[in-house]
């Protein structure tokens, strides 16, 4: 195919490659379903291990329901001591790479790791949605030379989190924090770390090594990396009254403001609206509003200018602020992300197993043709 006649669509733009029914996206409107149900609501009157449910069974589950599908997710919280080995042997890498080194150990004492039909997927991710939080808890009091603690099942998904980072039980507001943050980013249709789970599974290959390829991609600062980004851009910034001349450096400059923009949404980001509430209502709560102000300033000041190119907050920005006031380092913060975006990725996966087709696009080659093999002896 030579370059002339080549369609390109760089960075796969508004390419439709499939359908779905996991996740409705309008990035005019700013809209955001999860099987339909808006958002909003979600974030306000779900729970994590609703969403979880309702993304891998497609409706809201009945009282009983919910509770045999939360008992499942408690008991399957342990990971073997294999993998806790294995992660002492990373615990100086970065929370993704040893979360990525994890759940590819896991894969080694995963009974049905092969098995590529619904059921068994379904049952991986609800195994892998629980192991998520362990591991990442283990590594980081590993790397901190503490001991991991091991998962509570009295406390649900999001503070047996906090309680097996910190080793203490987070007070109901911290943990319902951690269930919304959860909740806002368990899927968001063909983003890029999907479409690299998805790629995986079109080759028939297990969930495991989709999930893996998922935190991968989902690792760098323009996907998941972003709300790290801007929590050192605050912290570089320090007070709001140096947030205006350090943005304008940043433009300027060529920089981007992380937590702005969106390939898809040219609208608010649906998801930042229940983050912003929240850093500002935390901030002020805890006497330390100033992540908050310079986050503010940066929205309504710095960035109003570019709406007209349809660049707005996005579900990164204020997610840092949260995370940092509830005492969580930066370096954690992707890893949170990918926990919330573990069932998405299943899902994801289990439509791709449904109707499997290879994904294998083109690539316009654009370098030279037929060029006469020298042997080594004869190049100068
Ligand atoms: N700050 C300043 N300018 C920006 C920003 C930003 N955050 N984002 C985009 N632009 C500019 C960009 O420079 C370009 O300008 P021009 O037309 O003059 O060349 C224009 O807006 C279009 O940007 P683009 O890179 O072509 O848009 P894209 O759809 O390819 O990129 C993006 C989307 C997310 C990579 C980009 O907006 C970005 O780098 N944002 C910062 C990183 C970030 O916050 N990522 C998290 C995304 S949401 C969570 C998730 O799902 O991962």
């Amino acid at each position: 195919m030579t370059s002339e006649k080549a369609d390109i669509k760089r960075g796969l733009k508004d390419v439709v490659f499939d359908t779905s029914e996991a996740s409705f996206v309008d990035g005019q409107a700013g809209k955001l379903l999860y099987r339909g149900y808006n958002i909003h609501d979600l974030a306000e009157r779900s729970t994590f291990e609703e969403i979880v449910y309702l993304l891998f069974y497609g409706e809201l589950p009945t009282q009983s329901q919910l509770d045999a599908f939360d008992a499942e997710l408690r008991a399957s919280r342990s990971i073997p001591d294999e993998v806790i080995e294995v992660i002492r042997v990373v615990a100086n890498s970065h929370p993704m790479d040893a979360l990525r080194t994890a759940v590819s150990a896991l894969a080694a004492f995963e009974p049905e790791v092969n098995d590529n039909s619904e059921a068994a997927t379904l049952r991986k991710g609800v195994r892998l949605t629980a192991q998520g939080p362990t591991i990442v808890a283990a590594h980081h009091r590993i790397r901190h030379g503490l001991e991991p603690v091991a998962p509570n099942p009295d406390l649900n998904h999001a503070g047996n989190f906090l309680y097996m980072l910190s080793g203490a039980a987070p007070d109901e507001e911290t943990q319902k924090l951690m269930d919304v943050d959860f909740i806002l980013h368990a899927e968001h249709s063909s983003n890029a770390s999907a479409f690299g789970a998805r790629v995986a599974a079109s080759t028939l290959s297990d969930l495991h090594s989709a999930v893996v390829t998922g935190i991968g991609v989902l690792k760098g600062p323009w996907h998941g990396g972003a709300a790290e980004e801007v929590m050192k851009m605050a912290m570089e910034i320090g007070q709001p009254e140096n947030a205006d001349e350090y943005a304008r450096n940043l433009l300027e400059g060529g920089g981007r403001v992380m937590g702005f923009g969106h390939r898809v949404y040219r609208a608010e980001d649906p998801r930042a609206r229940h983050l912003r509430e929240r850093s500002r209502d935390l901030g002020e709560k805890m006497g330390q509003p100033h992540w908050f102000q310079i986050l503010r300033y940066l929205e309504e000041q710095i960035m109003v200018p570019y709406r007209a190119k349809g660049i707005f907050v996005n579900v990164d920005f204020f997610a840092g602020s949260i995370y940092n006031l509830l005492g969580i380092p930066e370096d954690l913060f992707i890893s949170i992300f990918a926990l919330g975006r573990i069932p998405g990725w299943t899902l994801q996966c289990v439509e791709q197993y449904r109707d499997n087709i290879l994904i294998r696009p083109l690539l316009d080659y654009q370098g030279p043709m037929d060029l006469e093999y020298v042997p080594i002896e004869q190049r100068g």
